[in-house]
């Protein structure tokens, strides 16, 4: 990152409890924008501990002097575990004062070839998730406090009905819902409450995934988009309105904005940092000619 913009001590002292990030993309970089803003401690946590090693290993290097970062397995869809992790950070740093929701999972799957279970996994992952941490780390922490706040990442596949995500589109859609619901009942604890939402961005494990349209409906492929990259185009780039696909760090300073003191009156909105895409492609994957192909096909073949 170049110099910031921001206070190099915008976050001193406080610590940023982040599920997801195991994958690295928007939410590696948003621990690694608190570390270098000296957040005192980011602890990520995720499911699979080799992987969230990693990451950790990569990001200690840009710790501020007197922060750390450190990660615990545990399940956001699990209670428990969820309960636990909470825990252990309270006794290793003594406050949680920041909440980022960033696990979450999703692929390609039109509705009628998606099982129930696929359906509710993905729900588990981001609403049931998001649930889970919010609601622990305001029990042990926020409302002792009075105090902290809570950053939703969102999407906005639910805007425009994307096809083959419904099982990602209801699961934000009930995200979006909790942070207007938790918004409204932590707010007299001196709790805010916002939705951050990605539009287009380069080098995630989402992109990959979303602009793959060979993996459609195949956990196997899907799994493998990655390794495989995203071809950009420029009819996709030139659909944003300001020209360019964005950075995990753009997404990083959106969120340093919304869990610093800079963002002190907002509660219960979304912060949209999309370059404007949303409002000239709220279904995304529309700038797939092989998509649009596939969505034509029903109604020809009729004729
Ligand atoms: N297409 C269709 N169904 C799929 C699928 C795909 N690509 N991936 C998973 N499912 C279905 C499975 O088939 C299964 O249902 P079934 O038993 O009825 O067949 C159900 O979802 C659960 O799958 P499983 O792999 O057991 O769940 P999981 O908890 O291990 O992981 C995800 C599910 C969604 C989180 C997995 O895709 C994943 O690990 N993704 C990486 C994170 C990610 O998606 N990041 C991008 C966020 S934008």
């Amino acid at each position: 990152m170049e110099k910031s913009i921001f206070n190099p001590e915008l976050l001193s002292g406080k610590v940023a409890f982040i599920t997801g990030g195991s994958n690295g993309g928007m939410l590696q970089d948003i621990a690694k924008i608190f570390l270098l803003h000296s957040a005192k401690g980011v602890v990520l946590v995720a499911r699979k501990k080799e992987k969230l090693q990693k990451v950790v290993d990569q990001l200690t290097p840009f710790a501020a002097k007197g922060s750390e970062c450190i990660g615990l397995t545990a399940d956001v869809r699990d209670t428990e575990s969820v309960h636990e992790a909470v825990s252990q950070t309270l006794e290793k740093f003594g406050t949680i004062d920041i909440l980022v929701n960033g696990a979450a999972g999703n692929f390609l799957c039109p509705a009628d070839m998606l099982s129930l279970k696929g359906f509710k996994t993905v729900l588990d992952i981001d609403s049931g998730g998001t649930f889970n941490a919010s609601k622990e780390v305001f029990s042990q922490a926020f409302k002792q406090q009075r105090s902290g706040v809570i950053i939703n990442i969102t999407a906005n596949l639910h805007y425009g009905g994307t096809p083959m995500m419904i099982h990602a589109g209801s699961a934000k859609a009930a995200v979006d819902a909790t942070t207007k619901h938790l918004a409204v009942e932590w707010g007299p604890y001196g709790v805010r409450v916002m939705g951050l939402c990605p539009g287009f961005i380069d080098g995630t494990e989402g992109m990959a995934r979303l602009s793959d349209m060979d993996s459609i409906g195949d956990k196997k492929k899907a799994a493998q988009s990655r390794e495989k990259g995203v071809k950009t185009d420029d009819a996709m780039t030139d659909l944003v309105p300001l020209g360019r696909l964005g950075s995990g760090e753009d997404i990083a300073k959106g969120a340093l904005y919304l869990a610093s003191d800079a963002s002190s009156y907002l509660t219960g909105s979304i912060l949209m940092v999309d370059g404007g895409a949303t409002l000239t492609c709220p279904n995304f994957v529309m700038h797939s000619p092989k998509f649009v192909e596939m969505y034509a096909a029903p109604r020809k073949a009729k004729i």
